[in-house]
């Protein structure tokens, strides 16, 4: 079995690399990334002697470098991660998640259907529905929420979505889209909530809390993430979403102060800043569906998970700080420094 795994130098990408070169030491899996601020060669050192690995450096959108790789390789299944998949850089600069998230999906599904493929994964979002009311904890998304997105981040995703079904009800394409709600854990770009968090804390520097802190997030352990993907690319039913979500609902303050307290450093340091616009209050997700179907539940519950994470950051420091100096410390300054 031969899987190209697109977006592999990411944060889940990189974890699914590593999960699957451990669990099924027969399948060969290529790494195609093109190293975007967000792709980092040192997640994948572990894995880089590994003769079932291969590293692949090509841009998703690129036509005829991914027509070449489809050529040489002949892949069986590919799992696409590549994404711009920040929403505040969305809000940015809207272009290049445009280009990449729905041409370079474009891209990857012609390339699937020209040389064939068992089966196509397209790795989406819950934030594709939108949010919930605070004020209505009855309310779960489901697969049949209707897409209702709010930033160009969400509206890209939505997008590559309704492609990927269409080349499943046009062309017969066997594919697979999971939506997964907020994921946690090793190898996460520091500019995300829970690393930035973590980093901060430990150099005693001011926590960043949009608004009043009260957006609520469902959040998912990474490994519980790429376990449900390697449970659909296998069995899940082909032309299928799947929801991935661990009721492990939280607001943004209360993940501050769990980290806060973790580290054992002071609730002074959280410092309130602008809210994100058109910022989405609740994501939550309903995951009977692929419960039911194919055996799935997130084994790592928040509390655990979050204690996983800090131990992690603190053991894999060289990491992050590499990551924070560079390009990464004039985004910050752009988006914190003024508020
Ligand atoms: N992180 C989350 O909480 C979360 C939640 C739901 C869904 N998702 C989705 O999961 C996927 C992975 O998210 P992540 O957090 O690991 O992202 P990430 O930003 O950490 O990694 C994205 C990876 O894609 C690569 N990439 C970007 N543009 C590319 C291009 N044009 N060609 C090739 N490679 C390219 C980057 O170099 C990077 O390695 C994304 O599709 C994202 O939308 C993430």
């Amino acid at each position: 079995m031969k899987i190209i795994v697109t977006g592999g130098a990411g944060f889940i990408g990189g974890n699914f690399v590593h999960m699957m070169l451990e669990k099924y030491p027969d399948y060969s899996i290529i790494c195609l990334d093109n190293l975007t601020y967000a792709g980092n060669m040192e997640t994948l050192s572990p894995v880089m002697d590994n003769p079932k690995f291969k590293f692949i450096k090509a841009d998703i959108a690129d036509r005829a470098a991914v027509y070449k790789i489809f050529e040489d390789e002949k892949p069986d299944i590919l799992v696409n991660f590549a994404a711009e998949s920040h929403v505040d850089r969305s809000i940015e600069d809207p272009g290049i998640f445009i280009q990449t998230n729905v041409v370079g999906t474009g891209v990857l599904l012609d390339a699937c259907r020209k040389y064939g493929i068992t089966r196509y994964h397209q790795v989406s979002t819950d934030e594709v529905y939108g949010d919930l009311p605070l004020d209505r904890p009855d309310l779960f998304f489901t697969e049949d929420t209707p897409l209702h997105t709010s930033s160009p981040y969400s509206s890209s995703k939505a997008g590559a979505d309704l492609l990927v079904m269409s080349y499943h009800r046009t062309f017969g394409l066997p594919v697979t889209i999971s939506r997964c709600s907020n994921n946690y854990g090793p190898y996460h770009f520091p500019e995300k909530l829970i690393p930035l968090i973590i980093a901060n804390a430990l150099a005693e520097k001011q926590l960043p809390v949009y608004g009043k802190g009260e957006n609520v997030r469902d959040w998912l352990y990474v490994e519980d993430h790429c376990h449900a993907i390697d449970l659909i690319i296998h069995n899940g039913r082909v032309g299928e979403v799947y929801n991935i979500g661990g009721h492990n609902e939280r607001t943004n303050l209360q993940v501050v102060k769990t980290i806060i307290k973790e580290l054992g450093k002071s609730e002074d340091l959280i410092t309130y800043v602008t809210d994100r616009l058109g910022h989405d209050m609740r994501y939550a997700i309903d995951p009977t569906k692929i419960h039911d179907e194919l055996g799935w539940e997130p084994t790592t519950l928040f509390d655990e998970g979050i204690k996983k994470t800090v131990k992690w950051y603190l053991e894999n420091k060289s990491w992050w700080e590499n990551i924070i100096s560079g390009e990464y410390q004039s985004y910050y300054k752009k988006m914190y420094s003024d508020r």
